[in-house]
């Protein structure tokens, strides 16, 4: 394919700056254009993609516009599935930020509005694509730390916006941390771990933030045995402050070893007994050995680089297309379900009556 595509971007908000990086590297295979409502943006939006860049305000106009091939959506969540079955239905391609919806009525509707025009369907679910996330995978994936036993997994973060912002509506927003950025832990131990059997869950809700809870944990029992928790904090500046702890945090524990990620730090193993072939503590000190991880892209910019080269007919490594991420919104809307009704909640979720 030697022709260039044209990708039409529907949003231009702060997620852009993730984004942009990486469109502008792909240059030379694709010509964007942009819709954003908020002219005060389109500043920032020439300055992330080139004074030369097309701004619209409407992103009908971009539907509408035969020459472009496929929608990359960042958007508001309450706003995913309505643009995604409006491309669909103009025949365009979806890439859309995570997560894919508000619920798993609203995934639905996306998968089958995109089945029914031919066109694919791909979450940006960033972190199965970034190179330190994917060297956890790779040791679970070894088989070196033997059976695996139980997963913790946490997000923390200062979340605070302003009177006004959809993120402060839990109807805009799909629920609250949970549905918003736990889905990224819950996820990546879906790609880690295989699927989840049950759930429970427990939130903390500060009505002076958001109308959606700040704090939330889920206990997860997957198929595979293996028990998680997976917590989500909003209302912590630890990572920002000097000397605080982590933003994001995957540590997993298996019979012959341990592992973990911590943002900031890195990814380390320890095979108990010192016998790993691949992760060899050459100090003998019985100490968690530091993974060697190349840092070329990051999860966006690789996440774009594939579903690019999907459009253009190339092998491409997809992780996440439409109906794998459905199953991410399935296990927040469980977790929710569990909280309403203090009860264990099992998979795969009856539709709500
Ligand atoms: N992967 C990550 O780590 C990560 C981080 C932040 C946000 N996100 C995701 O990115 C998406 C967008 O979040 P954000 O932080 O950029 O939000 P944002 O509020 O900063 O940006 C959304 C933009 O959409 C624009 N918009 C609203 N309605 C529009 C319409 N009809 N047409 C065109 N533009 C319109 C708004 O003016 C705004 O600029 C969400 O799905 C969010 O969950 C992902």
């Amino acid at each position: 394919m030697n022709a260039k595509l044209k990708i039409g971007i529907l949003g231009g908000g702060g997620i852009l700056a993730a984004h942009a990086p990486g469109f502008m590297r792909l240059r030379d295979l694709c010509e964007v254009v942009v819709a954003e409502t908020d002219a005060s943006r389109h500043h920032e939006i020439r300055r992330l993609l080139g004074d030369e860049v097309a701004i619209v305000s409407d992103y009908n106009e971009i539907l509408a516009d035969a020459d472009v091939d496929a929608v990359d959506i960042i958007l508001p969540h309450y706003l995913h599935a309505p643009a995604a079955i409006a491309a669909a239905n103009a025949g365009k391609h979806i890439l859309t930020e995570k997560v894919m919806a508000r619920n798993l009525q609203e995934c639905d509707q996306m998968i089958e509005a995109c089945g029914r025009s031919g066109v694919s369907l791909t979450v940006c679910h960033d972190r199965r694509y970034d190179s330190e996330w994917q060297a956890l995978k790779d040791v679970v994936d070894s088989g070196e730390l033997g059976d695996i036993l139980f997963w913790k997994l946490e997000h923390n973060q200062n979340v605070v916006f302003p009177e006004g912002s959809w993120v402060r509506s839990k109807e805009k927003l799909g629920g609250g941390a949970i549905m918003s950025c736990l889905t990224h832990q819950i996820d990546s131990l879906r790609w880690y771990e295989g699927e989840v059997d049950h759930v429970t869950c427990m939130t903390r809700t500060e009505p002076g933030r958001m109308e959606g809870e700040s704090i939330g944990a889920i206990l997860a029992k997957m198929r595979s045995g293996a028990l998680a928790l997976l917590s989500i904090n909003w209302y912590t500046q630890s990572h920002h402050a000097p000397n605080g702890l982590w933003y994001e945090f995957n540590h997993v524990t298996g019979t012959k070893g341990e592992a973990y990620f911590m943002s900031g730090k890195g990814t380390y193993v320890k095979i108990h007994d010192g016998s790993s072939k691949h992760y060899y503590d050459t100090e003998g000190k019985g100490s968690f050995v530091k993974v060697d991880v190349k840092k070329d892209l990051t999860g966006h910019q690789r996440c774009i680089e594939q579903w690019v080269k999907s459009l253009r007919g190339e092998q491409a490594e997809i992780l996440t297309n439409g109906t794998d991420s459905r199953r991410t919104v399935e296990v927040a809307e469980a977790a929710y379900r569990a909280e309403e009704t203090k009860a264990v909640v099992s998979l795969p979720l009856q539709p709500a009556r």
